[in-house]
C-alpha cells in the first residue's frame, strides 16, 4: 500500500520585518540574528490572519472539487488555537465546501502534531483506497516585544493532502516516536506568551534528535548514505544545523557531510525569510527542499519532526518521480517577495494591535492575489471571515 503527500502547498502572511533592522533596534550585533540565529526575515501577521484564515489560503488553490468529494478527514495541527472546544478544521472544512460527511478535529503537541496528523491520515486511509485526507498546520509563533524569543517569532501555515498512489512523496513504514518529560517551552492557557528555557530548548531538540536517530539506526539499518537530503523542524535555520552537525562526525567522508549540509542549505532557503511557524515549519522546510534542490527519481529524504514538551520523530520519505509538477516554486517564491517590509515601529503596531484585537483593515489588507480569506471581525465570541474582493 503506497500512501503519502499528494499536494502540497503553503501561505505566508503579506508582512515581515527584516533581522538586521530589528537587531539594530534592539541594540543587537545584527550578525547574532543573521549569522548566530540564521535568519533574514521574520513574518509578521496582521489581526486579519489567524490560524484558521492561513489555513484556508494555504489550501484553497490546490484543491479540486473532486478532492472536496474525497477528503474523509480535516485535521488541523496547531498550538495557536482560537478554542478551547470547537476545532478549528471546522471553519476550514466550512469554507472550503469539502463535503459534509467529514471528520473534523485539532491536534496538539507544540510543533510536532502535524506529523501526528499525518501519521493518523496515513492510518486512516490505509482501508480507504479512494478517500483523502487534508492536514493542515497553522501558527503564530509570538513570544513578545524585547523578549528572549523575539527573533525567533513567524507565522504561516502549510497544507497537505494524503492520499493512496501520492505524487509527492511516499511515506514509508519506519517511523520512529519518541517522548520525554520537560519542561523546555510551553504555553500555559493563562499566559499570552510562552514559557521558553531557551538553552535548554536547544539542549532537549538536540537530545530528541540523537537519541532518535541511534533507535532508527539501529531499527531500519539505514546510515547516512541512504538518503539524499535530511529535513528538520526549524525553529530557526542554526538550530537544525546544530543538530545535524553532532551525527556528522569525524568518521563520516567529507563528501557525505558536503553533500548533505549543501542539502539542508536548500531545505531551509524558505525558512530563512520567514521565521518559525512552528507545526508548519518542518513541512516549510520540505517544500523548500523539493524546490530548490535538485534529485534524481525514487530517492530518500529522512524527516526529523520536534515539538517542545517534548515528542519527536524521525520517518522518511521517498520523492515519486515527477514530483516537480505537482509544486510551484514560481508562485511560492513570489508569494514571498511580494510582501511588505514593516519598519521596527510598524511590527511593534502590529503587535500590540494583534493582542489587543484591534482591527486596521485598510492598512492590514494589501490586495496581494495571495492573501484570499481574512478575519473581518469577532462579534459575540463568532469570528466573520470574508473573500478579498468579495465584501458584501
Ligand atoms: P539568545 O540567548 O538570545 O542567544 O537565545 P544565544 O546566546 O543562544 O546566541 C544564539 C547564537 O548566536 C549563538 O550561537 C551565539 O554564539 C551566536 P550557538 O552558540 O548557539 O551556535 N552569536 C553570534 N553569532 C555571530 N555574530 C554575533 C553573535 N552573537 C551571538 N555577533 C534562542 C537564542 C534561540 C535560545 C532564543 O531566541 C529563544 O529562546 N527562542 C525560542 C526557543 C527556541 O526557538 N528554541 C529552539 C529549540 S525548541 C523548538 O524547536 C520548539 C519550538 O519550535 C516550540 C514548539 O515545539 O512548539 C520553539
Amino acid at each position: 500500500m503506497i500512501i503519502g503527500i499528494d499536494k502540497l502547498d503553503f501561505y505566508i502572511p503579506n508582512f515581515y520585518v527584516s533581522m538586521t533592522d530589528l537587531a539594530k533596534a534592539r541594540q543587537i550585533e545584527p550578525e547574532k540574528f543573521t549569522i548566530g540565529i540564521g535568519q533574514t526575515k521574520m513574518a509578521v501577521n496582521p489581526v486579519s490572519q489567524d490560524i484558521i484564515s492561513m489555513g484556508v489560503n494555504a489550501a484553497q488553490n490546490m484543491l479540486t472539487e473532486e478532492d472536496k468529494k474525497d477528503i474523509e478527514m480535516v485535521v488541523v495541527a496547531t498550538e495557536s488555537g482560537v478554542d478551547h472546544s470547537k476545532a478549528a478544521s471546522i471553519e476550514i472544512h466550512s469554507m472550503l465546501n469539502i463535503q459534509p460527511f467529514a471528520r473534523c478535529i485539532e491536534m496538539k503537541e507544540a510543533c510536532y502534531s502535524a506529523t501526528a496528523a499525518i501519521q493518523l491520515a496515513k492510518d486512516f486511509l490505509s482501508n480507504r483506497p479512494d478517500k483523502k485526507v487534508l492536514v493542515i498546520a497553522s501558527d503564530i509563533a509570538r513570544y513578545g516585544l524585547n523578549s528572549g524569543g523575539e527573533p525567533t517569532q513567524g507565522a504561516g501555515a502549510v497544507a497537505m493532502l494524503i492520499s493512496h498512489n501520492p505524487r509527492i512523496l511516499t511515506l514509508n513504514d519506519d517511523s520512529v516516536a519518541h517522548t520525554t518529560n520537560v519542561y523546555d517551552f510551553w504555553r500555559p492557557t493563562s499566559e499570552k506568551y510562552p514559557v521558553v528555557d531557551g538553552a535548554l530548548s536547544k539542549d532537549a531538540y538536540i537530545d530528541s534528535f540523537n537519541t532518535l536517530w541511534n533507535e532508527y539506526t539501529k531499527r531500519t539499518k539505514y546510515g547516512l548514505n541512504d538518503f539524499e537530503s535530511f529535513c528538520f523542524h526549524v525553529p530557526f535555520t542554526k538550530m537544525g544545523q546544530k543538530a545535524f552537525k553532532t551525527i556528522l562526525s569525524e568518521n563520516v567522508e567529507d563528501s557525505t557531510k558536503n553533500r548533505l549540509m549543501d542539502a539542508y542549505q536548500d531545505s531551509v532557503n524558505y525558512n530563512r525569510d520567514v521565521g518559525n511557524i512552528y507545526t508548519g515549519s518542518l513541512y516549510l522546510s520540505l517544500i523548500s527542499l523539493l524546490e530548490n534542490h535538485e534529485f534524481q527519481d525514487d530517492q530518500k529524504i529522512c524527516l526529523f519532526s520536534y515539538g517542545s514538551g517534548a515528542v519527536g520523530e524521525i520517518f522518511s520519505g521517498s520523492l515519486v518521480p515527477g514530483y516537480e509538477k505537482m509544486l510551484d516554486k514560481e508562485r511560492h517564491l513570489d508569494m514571498l517577495k511580494s510582501r511588505k517590509e514593516l519598519t521596527v515601529e510598524e511590527y511593534e503596531h502590529f503587535f500590540n494591535r494583534f493582542d489587543n484585537g484591534e482591527f486596521d483593515l485598510e492598512q492590514e489588507l494589501t490586495q496581494d492575489p495571495y492573501t484570499k480569506v481574512y478575519l473581518d471581525s469577532i462579534e459575540g465570541h463568532i469570528r466573520n471571515y470574508k473573500q478579498q474582493g468579495n465584501e458584501s
